[in-house]
C-alpha cells in the first residue's frame, strides 16, 4: 500500500521564539496585538501589525486575512469574528480556509499564536481545520521542478498560554491521528477505478494490518463468497473481471468469547456503471466514489488504531465492481443472499443494497453492540439533502440521536429520515421473492432503500419475535464528494464521517 501521506509536523508550546511566518488569529474589534503575541517579531512587523489592527482596514470579521510582508518576519492576521460567537465550527472553518490561502511565499514553517482569550476546544478546532485541509491528491501528476507545490510538510509551532500547553498538545495529537484516517479515506475515494478494484482494496487492507499486533484482517475472496453463498456480493460483482470480496477488519479481538463490538459496514462499489441497467454517460466518472462507505470504514480503522483505541471494534467492507457483461446479473433475476432471503432484481443499478445485505447479515455473527452502515446509496438522497447532510435512518432512537448529535458536533451533519412501515411494505411486496430491490415508484427513493436494508439487519436471537440489533444507515451519496461548502476539502472525496464515528466509538 502507498504509505500514508505525510502530515504536518506539530508542536505545542508556550509563546516563545518566533519561527517562520507568524499566524495571528484575531477577534472582531481587537485593536491592538494581544499580550505577548508580538514576541520576537522585528520592529517593522510589530509596527505594521499595530497599525493594521488599530485601523479600519482590518475589522476581524470571520475569514478576513491580511498578509503583513515587509519586515524580517512575515505574518498573516486572520479574523475569526466576535469572541462570544466563536464556535468550533467557525474556528475549524477558519483554520481550513487559512491553510487554503497559504502559498510558497509563506514558507513551510509557521508559528500560530493564540492569545489567552482562546479556549482549548476552539484552539484545537482551528488547528484541526488546518490539518484536514492540508491535503492534495497528486499521485498521478508528473512532477515539475519549478512547481508551485512544494511537498515538504508544514512545520507548525502552536503557541498558547502555559496552562493550556499540555492539554492542547494532547488534543492536537489526537486530531492529527484522526486526520491520517480522514486523508486515507480520501485517498481511497479519489483513487481511479482502474487501480482501485475490490481485491486491490483487500491487498491494501492486508498490508495496513500486517505488523499491527491488535489488528486481524479477513478477506473473503471470490471462492469464499461462492462457498458462503453470499449471493448479494456474488451477483453484483460477477459481471466484472475484477471479482468481489468482503474485507473484515477486527481490532482488539478479545482472547475469549465474541465480545460486543460496534460494527461499521461500508458499501464498496469501486465503480458503478449501473450494470445491465446502464447509467447515462454524463458524470459517470464520479461513480469511482461509489466505494466511499468502505473508504470511511478503512479510514476509521486507521484513526482508531493511530490513537491507540483499546476496545473491540469491527469494520466490514462489501467490495464489488458493477459492470455490464455477458456474465452480469440482470433485471428479472432472483438472487439468494447470505441471509437466505431472496431478492427480485428489478434494476441492476440498485446494487449497493444487494451487497450491503450480505455485509449486514455477516455482522450478526459477531454479537454486535450496534451496526452502522455507510453507503453512497441513492441519488434520491442527494435530491433530498443536497451536499449539506447525510441521510440518517435507524431502528433505534437512542443510536440515531447519538449519531445525529455527534455529526453536528464535528460538523459532519447527519439528518434524520423516516423508516416507515409503508416503505418496508413496498419493498417486501414482490410476488416472486422475499424482497424487491426497487420501489414501486421513484418517490422516496432513499427511504425505500433504507427500508430494503432493514430486511437484512440480523436479530438478537433465533426466537420468532426477537428484536433486531440496533442499526443505523447513513446515506452519504451527497456528502462523500462534491460539497463546495465543505471548507475541509478543496475537491474530490471528503472522507465524511471518519470523525463522527471516531468520537462516537471512543465515547462508547
Ligand atoms: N451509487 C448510486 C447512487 C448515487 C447516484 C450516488 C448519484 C451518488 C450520486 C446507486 O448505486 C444507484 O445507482 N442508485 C440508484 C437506485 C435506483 C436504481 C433505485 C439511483 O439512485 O438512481
Ligand atoms: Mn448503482
Ligand atoms: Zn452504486
Amino acid at each position: 500500500m502507498a504509505p500514508l501521506s505525510d502530515t504536518m509536523k506539530i508542536q505545542v508550546e508556550e509563546i516563545s521564539s518566533l519561527n517562520g511566518t507568524l499566524i495571528l488569529p484575531c477577534f472582531e474589534g481587537c485593536e491592538k496585538p494581544p499580550s505577548k503575541t508580538m514576541n520576537e517579531a522585528d520592529r517593522l512587523t510589530r509596527t505594521l501589525i499595530k497599525k493594521i489592527l488599530s485601523s479600519e482596514d482590518f475589522t476581524g470579521k470571520s475569514e478576513e486575512t491580511i498578509n503583513v510582508f515587509g519586515g524580517e518576519n512575515k505574518a498573516v492576521i486572520v479574523g475569526v469574528g466576535k469572541k462570544e460567537k466563536l464556535t468550533t465550527k467557525i474556528a475549524r472553518d477558519n483554520g481550513a480556509k487559512l491553510l487554503a490561502k497559504l502559498n510558497k511565499k509563506h514558507g513551510k514553517t509557521l508559528t500560530l499564536r493564540f492569545s489567552s482569550d482562546w479556549k482549548l476546544e476552539t484552539m484545537n478546532a482551528f488547528v484541526e481545520g488546518m490539518i484536514l485541509r492540508d491535503y492534495k491528491y497528486d499521485k498521478y501528476l508528473s512532477k515539475n521542478d519549478d512547481d508551485e507545490n512544494d511537498d515538504t510538510p508544514y512545520n507548525l509551532h502552536i503557541q498558547c498560554t502555559p496552562k493550556n500547553v499540555n492539554s492542547l498538545s494532547e488534543l492536537c495529537e489526537e486530531s492529527q491521528n484522526i486526520a491520517t484516517g480522514v486523508h486515507l479515506a480520501r485517498d481511497l475515494g479519489n483513487a481511479p477505478p482502474n487501480d482501485l478494484y475490490p481485491m486491490a482494496y483487500a491487498k491494501m487492507a492486508k498490508e495496513w494490518a500486517k505488523e499491527k499486533k491488535n489488528v486481524s484482517l479477513t478477506v473473503i475472496d471470490w471462492e469464499g463468497i461462492l462457498e458462503n453463498k453470499m449471493g448479494g456480493l456474488e451477483n453484483v460483482g460477477k459481471g466484472s473481471s475484477r471479482k468481489p470480496c468482503m474485507v473484515i477488519f477486527e481490532i482488539n479481538k478479545p482472547a475469549k468469547g465474541k465480545g460486543n463490538p460496534p460494527i461499521i459496514v461500508g458499501k464498496g462499489i469501486t465503480f458503478d456503471t449501473g450494470g445491465i441497467s446502464l447509467k447515462p454517460g454524463a458524470s459517470m466518472d464520479e461513480m469511482k466514489y461509489d466505494m466511499q462507505g468502505s473508504a470511511t470504514v478503512f479510514g476509521l480503522m486507521q484513526a482508531l488504531h493511530a490513537n491507540g483505541h483499546s476496545e473491540h471494534i469491527i469494520g466490514i467492507s462489501c467490495m464489488a465492481e458493477n459492470m455490464p457483461s455477458a456474465d452480469a446479473y440482470r433485471p428479472g433475476d432472483v438472487i439468494k443472499t447470505y441471509s437466505g432471503k431472496t431478492i427480485e432484481v428489478l434494476n441492476t443499478d440498485a446494487e449497493g443494497r444487494n451487497v450491503l445485505a450480505d455485509g449486514l447479515w455477516k455482522s450478526g455473527e459477531f454479537n454486535p453492540k450496534f451496526i452502522i452502515d455507510l453507503a453512497t446509496l441513492t441519488g434520491a438522497c442527494v435530491v433530498a439533502l443536497g451536499h449539506e447532510a447525510s441521510g440518517l435512518w435507524s431502528n433505534n432512537d437512542e443510536l440515531l440521536e447519538k449519531i445525529r448529535a455527534m455529526g453536528a458536533h464535528v460538523d459532519e451533519l447527519a439528518w434524520p429520515m423516516p423508516l416507515l412501515p409503508a416503505f418496508e411494505k413496498e419493498m417486501t411486496g414482490s410476488k416472486i421473492a422475499d424482497v424487491r430491490n426497487l420501489g414501486t415508484s421513484r418517490w422516496g427513493g432513499s427511504n425505500t432503500a433504507a427500508a430494503f436494508l432493514k430486511q437484512f439487519v440480523p436479530k438478537m436471537s433465533d426466537e420468532k419475535d426477537a428484536e433486531q440489533y440496533p442499526w443505523a444507515h447513513l446515506d452519504i451519496a451527497g456528502t462523500a464528494w462534491g460539497a463546495s461548502t465543505n471548507a475541509m476539502v478543496a475537491h474530490g472525496a471528503t472522507g465524511v464521517h471518519v470523525r463522527t464515528l471516531y468520537y462516537l466509538i471512543k465515547n462508547e
